[in-house]
């Protein structure tokens, strides 16, 4: 019988690609999701990419009956955890919605894993967690640092709460993925980034740009030590880290964990700077982006990239997809949206 996976925020940017490549490796997919951030329609595309029609729940992760009646209704094999708040600035100035929705969530999942007889959680995590890392690249036993907003601290606080479950409670397992920066969209364009309002993340800014939504992108600093002046990061695609989650179920229910609590980077290994993307972004699209150089943002990191080996070796997981093409699978995602808008 195929294995049932409840997946939270599934209609979010993460959820919705991880939910594809699950139903294409076979799983049964229950979506919660609140719609806070995201839309009804990405079922659509979700349908439309497999022919599957999952089941959805507009419930939100906070209310402890509500979703306890998801969980009694279905039986599961595995949780993914995505649904949580990710906005850095956002989370500066709303704390206690950041500390409610994020912490409250993952403990009422935790409750009702251990109420329902559910094992395993795969938990979305984020380099964020390493903060300004001494020593580039971080692998998994590079140490946490004091996050520098309440966003961040949600992801500590959760980690810890999750390690601390795990060692008090043998029923349950878990696997936290350390996301580095997600980027792309599906290769049909039937799902994407669905940013709401002006984007904070660069690659929705630069599509948008592109595409006449926004004026101009900035580049937030070209006085960093590093070679060009920008800020680096680890650009994953989507759909691999996607893929991620699938192996990490996999390796949960086939009982291959080595311990009950696993953490894995799930990075490229390459480190990628603004202006690179930039580039590459022109390069690819064959298109000229307008953008001009402003001051740093605060709070930004000056650079971090995975080492992701031991996500390689122990996963057999691996970041496939070029950068090259992955920003061209975020320009037809942009573009896709612009032909549904005319429409
Ligand atoms: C950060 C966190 C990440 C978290 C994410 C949530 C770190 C290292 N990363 O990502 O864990 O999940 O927030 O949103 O803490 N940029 C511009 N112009 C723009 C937008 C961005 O130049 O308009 C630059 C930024 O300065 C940065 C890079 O692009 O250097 C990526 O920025 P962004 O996409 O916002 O992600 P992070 O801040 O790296």
């Amino acid at each position: 019988m195929a294995k049932r996976v409840l997946v939270t925020g599934g209609t979010g940017y993460i959820g919705s690609h991880t939910t594809v490549e699950l139903l294409e490796a076979g799983y049964e997919v229950v979506i919660v999701d609140n719609l806070s951030n995201s839309e009804r329609t990405v079922l659509n595309g979700i349908r439309k990419i497999t022919g599957r029609k999952v089941p959805f729940h507009k419930v939100d992760c906070r209310s402890l009956a509500s979703l306890r009646r998801i969980f009694v209704r279905y039986g599961f094999d595995a949780v993914i955890h995505f649904a949580a708040s990710k906005a850095v600035g956002e989370s500066v100035e709303q704390p206690l919605m950041y500390y409610q929705n994020n912490l409250v969530s993952l403990m009422n999942i935790l409750q009702l894993m251990r109420e329902n007889g559910v094992r395993n959680l795969v938990f979305s995590s984020s380099c964020t967690v390493y903060g300004q890392a001494e020593k580039l690249p971080v692998s998994e036993q590079t140490p946490r640092r004091e996050a520098t907003s309440p966003y961040g601290n949600t992801k500590h606080m959760c980690e810890d709460i999750i390690r601390d479950s795990v060692a008090a409670y043998p029923e349950i397992h878990a696997i936290a993925l350390r996301y580095f920066n997600p980027i792309g969209a599906h290769p049909s364009a039937e799902i994407g980034e669905l940013p709401r309002g002006v984007p904070n993340n660069l690659i929705p800014f630069v599509t948008q740009t592109a595409a006449g939504i926004r004026p101009m992108l900035s580049v937030f600093g070209d006085d960093y030590n590093t070679p060009d002046g920008s800020c680096i990061r680890d650009y994953i695609n989507v759909t691999d880290l996607a893929k991620a989650h699938v192996v990490a179920v996999g390796r949960m229910t086939g009982d291959k964990m080595k311990q009950p609590f696993e953490v894995f980077n799930i990075g490229t290994g390459r480190g990628v700077s603004t202006l690179e993307v930039v580039r590459t972004f022109e390069k690819v699209n064959n298109l000229k982006l307008n953008y001009k150089i402003v001051g740093r943002r605060a709070g930004d990191i000056e650079a971090v990239w995975a080492d992701p080996t031991y996500a390689n070796e122990e996963l057999g997981w691996k970041a496939e997809k070029s950068l090259d093409e992955t920003l061209q699978s975020a320009w037809n995602w942009q573009k896709h949206l612009g032909e549904k808008k005319s429409k």
